[in-house]
């Protein structure tokens, strides 16, 4: 059985104070989450405080990026995936359509990222989706697939066990128009039927496979109902402790 993910992405909200308050502020409410991993992404500067602030808790902290380099060294700006872990961040968000669209990620960064995340044991949130223009013009699943396999190229069968799929359409990012359940239902059973083709049956049927974009409490339910939808990644209702449990304690 897979074990849902409900993932909050904080992109660049909140000040370190605010970031506490919030993180504090969701543990009890999710304390008694067994049915799923709660997954927090604030930015870098905020991971070791709030890493620290939820230790013994069950709630895990992600970056939302990480080098393609995995060594130290002369890299202005950069931070690696070992400086992640080092910290006490369990997840790391790669490929996010914000950073593809805006910051010039490829499907070859992503994968070299996705390859230095898991070297040093953070479990990869991979996230691939198609914009509105390629989904009107019936290019969606040519564009998933492409950054699917551009993603986890090279990888073996252990490293496809560490990584988290999210499949996020940017059209429904940030925008209120959630995909029908039916929609993110039929691309997520392609994105199985792909890792089944390319990595055989058992990895693809253990794979989380996580839909992002204007997830909310009203519905959550609606998607996760769906066969091959294993959670959430969560951007604005993500920032208010309050309706991210509502999100976690989904029924
Ligand atoms: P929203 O939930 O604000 O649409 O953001 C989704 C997202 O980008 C999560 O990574």
């Amino acid at each position: 059985m897979r074990k849902p993910v409900i993932a909050g992405n904080w992109k660049m909200y909140k000040l370190l104070s605010e970031a506490v308050d919030t993180a504090l502020a969701l543990k009890p409410l999710v304390a008694n989450a067994n049915h799923c991993e709660v997954v927090i992404a604030p930015v870098f500067v905020h991971l070791k405080t709030v890493a620290d602030r939820l230790e013994g808790s069950n709630i895990r902290v992600a970056a939302q990026d990480c080098s393609t380099e995995v060594k130290e060294g002369a890299h202005t700006g950069e931070v690696s995936a070992q400086m992640i872990e080092d910290v006490g961040a369990s997840h790391v968000i790669i490929g996010h359509s914000e950073r593809r669209q805006f910051y010039g990620e490829t499907d070859e960064s992503v994968n070299k990222k996705t390859k230095a995340a898991l070297s040093f044991g953070l479990t990869a949130i991979v996230c691939v989706g198609e914009m509105l223009a390629e989904r009107e013009s019936g290019n969606a699943e040519s564009v998933v697939k492409t950054q699917l396999v551009g993603a986890t190229d090279g990888l073996t069968v252990s490293d496809m066990e560490r990584i988290i799929i999210a499949y996020e359409p940017v059209w429904a990012i940030g925008t209120g128009k959630v995909a029908t359940p039916e929609q993110a239902q039929e691309m997520h059973g392609f994105i199985r039927r792909t890792v089944s083709e390319r990595h055989g049956k058992e990895i693809a049927d253990a794979t989380r496979i996580l839909y992002g974009g204007s997830v909310k409490p009203d519905n959550i339910a609606g998607l996760m109902h769906q066969a091959d939808i294993d959670g959430a990644l969560v951007g604005g209702a993500s920032l208010e402790a309050e309706s991210f449990a509502q999100i976690v304690n989904f029924k």
